[in-house]
């Protein structure tokens, strides 16, 4: 296909390659102009403005840092939306907000233009490894022309449905699991280092029982499910064991706010008449704080 690619940091730069490698015919613009040197020497035509990366092509990607950096390459002068033709596709992958995600949608619906909502899960090294798992939403007709594309950067996709917004909403909750995870991570490491633990034996621990487990995706199958009973493991018992880790943390003197945020998340659950569901009911708290009914969705 012909293509646009606006953006060639640290990811897009590896995923235009990859398009490239594909076969498909790239048209790249950059606001730094030497990063397009690589894809030049490809076989790259490098543009001068985005709408001119934009002009002709059937798709254009963007990958640029934040919602600023995608305004401007796309409704700015010389930009993205002035420069794509009617019944071709914009295809998101940047890490922007739903909002913006929502106005793309409409600016390009109202000039004739599509917008798939695209962003992905990985590195760049995953990239350049074209391992990265895409997720993706848009109307259907729109997403099905770009699957090829979408397979061309990663191991897998997933489609969302005709809400573009959703896979922005789907990558910015992935980010904020990670961003628990290492809280979390790091709140554990502090705690047994200070504890006089070496890393390296905390590590291993963790290799043996909770990396590349089925832990967490057993945890998320019962929270999808929102199957707290019979109880495996009861809030209650993980109302004590998070105490624990808090008190050892206190002696350690080691702040872990996440472990306090989860002691009064579960003795609320306990408040509340739970404590004999299992402690993935966590799941249920949160859900109705955010007026969620049960069974619904
Ligand atoms: N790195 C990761 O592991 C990763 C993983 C998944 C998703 N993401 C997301 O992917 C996106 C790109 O990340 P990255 O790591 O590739 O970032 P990066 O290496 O910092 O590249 C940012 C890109 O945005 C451009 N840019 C920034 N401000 C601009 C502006 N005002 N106008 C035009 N271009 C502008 C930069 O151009 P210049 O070259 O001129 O600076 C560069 O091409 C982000 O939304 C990020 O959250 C990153």
């Amino acid at each position: 296909m012909k293509l646009g690619f606006i953006g060639l940091g640290n990811m897009g730069l590896p995923m235009a390659k990859n398009l490239l490698a594909a076969g498909h015919e790239l048209t790249v613009w950059n606001r730094t102009q030497a990063k397009a040197a690589p894809l030049r020497d490809k076989g790259a035509r490098v543009a001068g403005t985005p709408a001119e990366a934009a002009r002709g092509a059937e798709a254009v990607f963007t990958m640029l840092s934040d919602d600023h950096a995608v305004e401007e390459a796309v409704f700015g002068s010389e930009g993205l939306h002035s420069g794509l033709g009617k019944g071709a596709v914009h295809v998101s992958s940047s890490t922007i907000s739903v909002a913006l995600s929502e106005r793309l949608t409409e600016a390009h619906a109202s000039a004739g233009q599509g917008y798939v909502s695209a962003p992905v899960f990985g590195r760049p090294d995953a990239a350049e490894a074209k391992q990265l798992w895409v997720v993706a939403a848009g109307a259907k007709a729109e997403v099905e022309r770009c699957r090829p594309l979408l397979e061309a950067l990663g191991r897998g996709l997933t489609v969302l449905g005709e809400r573009a917004s959703a896979a922005n909403v789907v990558k910015l909750s992935g980010n904020f699991l990670i961003a628990s995870m290492m809280e979390a991570l790091g709140e554990a490491f502090a705690l047994t280092r200070k504890s006089g633990v070496e890393p390296k034996v905390f590590l291993e621990v963790f290799q043996s029982v909770f990396a590349r487990s089925p832990i967490f995706e057993r945890y998320a199958q019962l929270i999808a499910a929102e199957k707290y009973s019979p109880a495996g493991f009861t809030m209650r018992l993980g109302l004590k064991d998070v105490g624990l880790a808090l008190d050892a943390g206190r002696a350690a003197e080691v702040p872990m706010p996440l472990a306090s945020l989860l002691r009064d998340s579960f003795l609320s659950g306990v408040a509340q008449g739970h404590g004999d569901l299992d402690w993935s009911a966590l799941g249920a708290l949160v859900a109705e704080r955010a007026g969620l009914k049960r069974g619904s969705s």
